[in-house]
């Protein structure tokens, strides 16, 4: 009997130790924010989002692409479309072979300015330039980021304001940044944040914690472009039925008057 109890003892701390160590496997929990895109009347708030995109365009995009996003959805976000059209034109793509079917001499393509129909210019010509520039890691495509990742937004903020020096006896890979929020705790991506690194057009403080936030709520938008619609039918759709039930209600009511 004896023998029983300590065994379902010994069991339980072993499953608990276990647990604890799928967590640290997972990374830390990342604190739960307010975003305006929340609750049944979430929307965007298109200053953030252009602020956002600042800290894409001249941090995240010289190692990550956002392949879901064309130049023209720029004007979703409060650009015009001469100020989306200058964006595109800062940016070169690959023209693919000329009529005459030449690239350059080492085969790789030839260039041209980016339109307004063309996909966001991405960093590097394929994976594996990509993996040779960041230590064997892939950046990932932006674009669905904040679906793909348990904690969406909440997550990419943490992970963004999540780096620190590694606690004593950590063994650090060459190469590798401590992380708290990331699974395993080191990453590949350096720290891409930097105070003041970047001037907004608005005048607002570039803090860490800034940018992380503005760039996250950057990337719910470009994770579903069509949430305010989403949300806005949502609330049409509550709208009626509530309307329909009193209907349904009063003719319920004028059915069985007669019945006593
Ligand atoms: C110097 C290149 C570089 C820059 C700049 C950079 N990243 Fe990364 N990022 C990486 C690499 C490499 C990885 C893959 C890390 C790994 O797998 O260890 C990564 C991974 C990520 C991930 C995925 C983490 C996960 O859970 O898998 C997110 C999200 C991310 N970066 C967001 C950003 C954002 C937002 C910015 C801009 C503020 C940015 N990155 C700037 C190189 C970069």
């Amino acid at each position: 009997m004896k023998t029983q109890v300590l065994a379902a003892i010994l069991g339980g701390l072993l499953a608990f130790g276990a647990i604890q160590a799928a967590s640290a496997a997972e990374g830390q929990a990342a604190p739960k924010l307010k975003w305006t895109t929340d609750g049944v009347t979430g929307h965007f708030d298109r200053a953030e989002l252009k602020r956002g995109w600042t800290v894409y365009k001249q941090v995240c995009a010289s190692c990550h692409s956002a392949h879901q996003l064309y130049y023209r959805n720029l004007t979703d976000i409060g650009f015009s479309e001469a100020e989306a059209k200058a964006i595109a034109a800062g940016d070169s793509v690959p023209a693919g072979p000329n009529e005459a079917g030449e690239t350059h001499v080492d085969g790789s393509p030839i260039m041209r300015p980016a339109l307004l129909s063309d996909k966001l210019a991405a960093p590097y010509a394929n994976a594996n330039a990509a993996r040779a520039a960041n230590n064997g890691a892939l950046p990932p495509d932006l674009s669905l980021i904040t679906k793909a990742r348990k904690g969406g937004a909440d997550y990419i903020h943490a992970l963004l304001t999540g780096y620190k020096e590694p606690p004593a006896g950590f063994q650090l890979q060459q190469g590798m940044a401590f992380n708290a929020y990331f699974p395993g705790f080191q990453i590949a991506m350096p720290a891409p944040l930097v105070e003041g690194a970047i001037s907004f057009d608005d005048g607002t403080n570039a803090t860490v914690a800034q940018m992380a936030r503005d760039v996250s709520a950057f990337l719910i938008w470009s994770a579903e472009p069509e949430l305010e619609d989403r949300k806005r039918m949502g609330i049409k759709i509550l709208a009626f039925l509530l309307v329909f039930t009193a209907l349904l209600y009063a003719l319920k009511r004028k059915i069985w008057a007669d019945v006593h």
